[in-house]
């Protein structure tokens, strides 16, 4: 049985209420832009049904069992993911270098912050837009036709005065947020955000599949067209698993350390994939419906959202409102992976300095911003500087964050979890019966680091062989 209650076994940080706040918590997380913006195009790009089969498998194969292992090193640690894996190492008599995972998650961490925050603020300005545009009737609120939404999305990126009043509302936003505390600012933030999304979610399939265009988004999205299937569709895929469920950066490490200690681990990541995968599937489901209605093309990249989902709605009766209340949802779902992102370096300031929550809060905000700024000028003042072959700044970190720094991170967590831990952590972490303990063993000692090295290696040597 799962050990209960011992006097240490509690986070400096604070604790989850109960295990369904730490779910709702880690499921905010995973939920975001991922799912939204990312999930629906690169699915129809790839073959859909195809492509989901693949991103299940990876889903089930290789992400839940490094979820799994994160947040199980979470709870075994109790501390931010730095510390975390010192003290685990030490307890398994290991060499203090596998502190890497916590220092690689940090990083990635900060990286994924800064330009996250720019993204997430460019909802804002299309949900302020929407709802202009139900007071007023001019082009800028609502532009009157595809080419003039296009004209639209790139005056907005060319003023980075702009972008920078956007991203730094959602700075202040995440630092409010995070500033007061595991009980106080994110179990806070949660309660209200996570139940609001899912209404949102579902109201909006409710009406985009009431009155959209249904047997072309069956036939985009889901349709098995394994010849679309290429083995660049299978990386994607892989790599949409990794940065959906957050996981390969502490996230989930830091949301285990405050876990309380009689939950199951194993039964909470299955219904937080579930969920996780269950809001990307919904949101093609908002989208294409939507989107094949008016006749549009579902293009690829932010395009689709901004441009072509946000011009289906101007051209609707109820598109203002809704077009407002879509752009809402993916704010908010925005804002619960931000926390998450923010939380693990902040825990390990905290530790390192006995600092202030919320001067460490303003202090990481700060920084972030500054470096988002590199996002921002990267699609106007920066746009043709190229700091490493065609990448601009943003393009940069993003390929650095999601394609080298999680899986790298994932890979050695799962290999830490697997081969390295003392098998009574284990144990007493997760209580596995035989049959269990075996498929864990194979999981996270072959599948998962096999996996993840060969997508890794394939991606690496892509990116070098441009
Ligand atoms: N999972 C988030 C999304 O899908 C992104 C994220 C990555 C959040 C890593 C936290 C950590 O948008």
């Amino acid at each position: 049985m799962i050990q209960t209650g011992q006097p240490e076994d509690v986070s400096q940080h604070g604790m989850w209420r109960n295990r369904w706040i730490f779910i709702l918590a880690a499921t905010g997380s995973a939920v975001g832009l991922g799912n939204i913006w990312r999930f629906p195009y690169i699915t129809g790009e790839n073959g859909g049904g195809a492509f989901i089969v693949v991103y299940l498998a990876s889903v089930l194969l290789l992400g839940i069992p490094i979820m799994i292992s994160e947040v199980m090193l979470g709870r075994a640690g109790r501390h931010s993911p730095v510390l975390t894996m010192r003290r685990l190492a030490k307890r398994a008599g290991a060499h203090p270098v596998w502190v890497f995972i916590g220092w690689n998650g940090m990083i990635a961490g900060c990286l994924i912050l800064s330009y996250y925050e720019v993204i997430a603020g460019w909802t804002l300005n299309y949900a302020y837009n929407h709802l202009a545009a139900l007071f007023s009737s001019t082009a800028e609120s609502a532009p009157p036709t595809l080419a003039a939404a296009q004209g639209q999305w790139e005056a907005f990126l060319a003023d980075p005065w702009r972008l920078i009043l956007c991203q730094t509302l959602f700075v202040v936003i995440t630092v409010a947020a995070i500033a007061r505390g595991v009980n106080k600012g994110l179990e806070v933030v949660i309660i209200w955000s996570m139940p609001t999304l899912f209404i949102l979610l579902l109201g909006l399939v409710a009406y985009s599949v009431s009155i959209g265009d249904m047997a072309a988004t069956i036939d985009y999205i889901f349709r098995f067209n394994w010849d679309a299937l290429s083995i660049g569709g299978v990386l994607a895929a892989v790599g949409q698993a990794f940065f959906t469920l957050s996981i390969g950066m502490g996230a989930m490490m830091t949301y285990g350390a405050y876990l309380p200690a009689n939950t199951s681990i194993p039964g909470a990541v299955a219904v937080i994939a579930l969920l996780d995968t269950l809001v990307a599937v919904l949101a093609g489901l908002v989208i294409f419906p939507i989107v094949f209605l008016n006749g549009l093309a579902p293009v690829s990249g932010p395009g689709l959202l901004f441009v072509t989902l946000s011009h289906a709605f101007n051209s609707m009766a109820a598109g203002a409102i809704v077009g407002m209340l879509f752009f809402a949802l993916v704010a908010i779902a925005a804002l619960t992976s931000l926390i998450s992102l923010t939380e693990p370096v902040l825990s390990w300031l905290v530790e390192k300095y006995n600092a202030k929550r919320w001067r460490v809060a303003i202090s990481i905000g700060v920084i972030c911003w500054l470096l988002g700024l590199g996002t921002v000028f990267s699609f106007n003042e920066w746009q043709h500087w190229h700091p490493i072959g065609t990448f601009t700044f943003f393009e940069l970190l993003d390929y650095l964050t999601a394609n080298i720094l999680l899986p790298l991170g994932g890979f050695f967590i799962v290999i830490f979890a697997g081969w390295v831990l003392p098998e009574e952590v284990v144990q007493r972490q997760l209580a596995l019966g035989t049959n269990a303990l075996l498929c864990w063993r194979i999981a996270t000692r072959l599948i998962a680091p096999i996996g993840v090295l060969l997508i890794f290696s394939y991606t690496l040597y892509r990116g070098f062989a441009g």
